[in-house]
């Protein structure tokens, strides 16, 4: 049997149009999803678009739209977008398909059964924005640190989860290289160790979501309808043996949810664990935040138009270490493409084909291609070190390139017979 690679993204809000940030998550995944094609392994690649909840809801009602319509229409606009990145994801997965739904409702059931599950009444802050909890101490002047934007204050009745039950099962998941990179891994166990409150998952207030099994009052918290789909997907027939996630990508202000919430959810309901979370970094838009209310935006369509879609997707993991932040600026896109892609490697491709065309392929490829460090670019995969394999790559270029020179300075030396060149 082949060996299996799972790979997910996050599921993206369908609230608006994505940009380069969303981007660039899906974009890594199919990198990996690539790789391990290539190396001959069963590779399931999952992304979507988490549809439930306040924040979709409210964004569809400014259009007058009921919020599944409202998503319909976005999903078909973020499809386009993954089309023309040239994404070969396996499954688009979206929280309002029935499957998943049915069995966000079995998780609940069987963790309301563990008895994991209470009711009690919630009264704190709430960020639409970021569709979570906040203490005082974790906003900015009563700021959403995300959004920037006040958090409300809600008071309703809520089920709870007992996650704080589990905060030393998560200490020890911890030890096993959990979280990815190591310095994120840091910060989330300082934070658990602090101690856990349990968690909120349901709400009255508003109905736009999956209504809890044993209490149709309420509907799920959009985290914990969201976060399920990466396990919902592979309950489909034929994909069960995908299970579980060898890694999930997401971007570094979302991995409390992923590496805390979620695996104590899967704890509680007696499923197997995910194996790694790896969170990358931010990208700045010439040192500005990547945000419509906040700051530039950088649409996919935009990005493309630069200098075409595969110079975009080369320069997003070449001009930052993929894990920490990166700023992108138009000229740097540009200098990339024609310093590296059109020139080292364009003019490489232009001299081979000109030698394949006089002499054949196969007097043509020569020991170089020995040169090529596939055990260190494998090693650069199993890290999640995208920028590292980009350089061996360039690397070996670079050697091809100068042999190419070599040889034509010998035939000039030839023609002109100088003997001194
Ligand atoms: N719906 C949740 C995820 C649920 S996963 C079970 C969500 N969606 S999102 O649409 O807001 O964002 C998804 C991802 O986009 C996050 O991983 C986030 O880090 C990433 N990015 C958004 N802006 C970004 C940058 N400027 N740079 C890099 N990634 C960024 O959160």
């Amino acid at each position: 049997m082949n060996k299996k690679f799972y790979v997910t993204t996050p599921i993206y809000y369908p609230n608006d149009i994505l940009h380069v940030g969303h981007a660039y998550t899906t974009l890594a995944a199919d990198i990996l999803a690539r790789w391990h094609r290539l190396k001959g392994e069963d590779v399931f690649f999952l992304t979507g678009t988490d549809e439930h909840g306040k924040k979709i809801e409210e964004a569809a009602k400014k259009q007058n739209k009921k919020p599944k319509e409202f998503a319909d229409e976005l999903v078909l606009r973020i499809k386009k977008d993954w089309e023309k990145l040239n994404l070969t994801y396996d499954k688009f997965i979206r929280t309002t398909d029935k499957e998943h739904e049915k069995i966000v409702g079995e998780i609940l059931q069987k963790v309301y059964d563990n008895g994991d599950i209470y009711l009690g009444e919630y009264k704190g802050l709430y960020c639409t924005g970021c569709e979570a909890y906040y203490t005082e101490k974790d906003l900015e002047n009563g700021l959403c640190p995300i959004h920037k934007k006040k958090a409300e204050l809600i008071k309703e009745k809520s089920y709870f989860f007992k996650l704080s039950k589990y905060q030393k099962k998560l200490l020890e998941l911890y030890k096993k290289e959990f979280i990815l990179p190591k310095n994120r891994e840091k910060e989330i166990i300082n934070r658990v160790k602090e101690g856990l409150n349990d968690l909120s998952i349901s709400r009255t207030s508003f109905d736009w979501g999956i209504p809890l099994p044993f209490d149709k009052k309420h509907v799920c918290y959009v985290w914990f309808d969201a976060l399920t789909n990466y396990y919902s997907a592979t309950r489909e027939k034929g994909r069960e043996k995908f299970w579980p996630t060898d890694v999930h990508l997401i971007g570094k202000d979302i991995l409390w949810f992923h590496a805390v919430y979620w695996p104590a959810m899967l704890m509680s309901a007696g499923i197997t664990l995910p194996k790694k979370i790896f969170a990358h970094g931010w990208w700045t838009f010439d040192k500005e935040k990547i945000s419509k209310s906040r700051g530039k935006i950088l649409y996919i369509d935009e990005l493309i138009s630069i200098a075409g879609v595969d110079s975009a997707r080369y320069f997003l993991f070449r001009a930052a270490p993929f894990g920490e932040d990166g700023d992108f600026s138009e000229q740097a896109l540009i200098d990339r493409h024609n310093n590296e892609l059109a020139d080292k490697l364009g003019n490489l491709v232009s001299r081979v084909s000109a030698l394949i065309e006089k002499y054949g392929l196969e007097k043509t490829e020569n020991k170089l291609l020995k040169k090529i460090k596939l055990k260190e670019i494998e090693k650069h995969f199993e890290n999640y070190e995208l920028d590292k394999v980009l350089n061996e790559i360039f690397s070996f270029i670079d050697e091809c390139n100068a042999l190419l020179f070599l040889k034509l300075l010998k035939k000039l030396q030839k023609s002109l017979d100088l003997k001194s060149l």
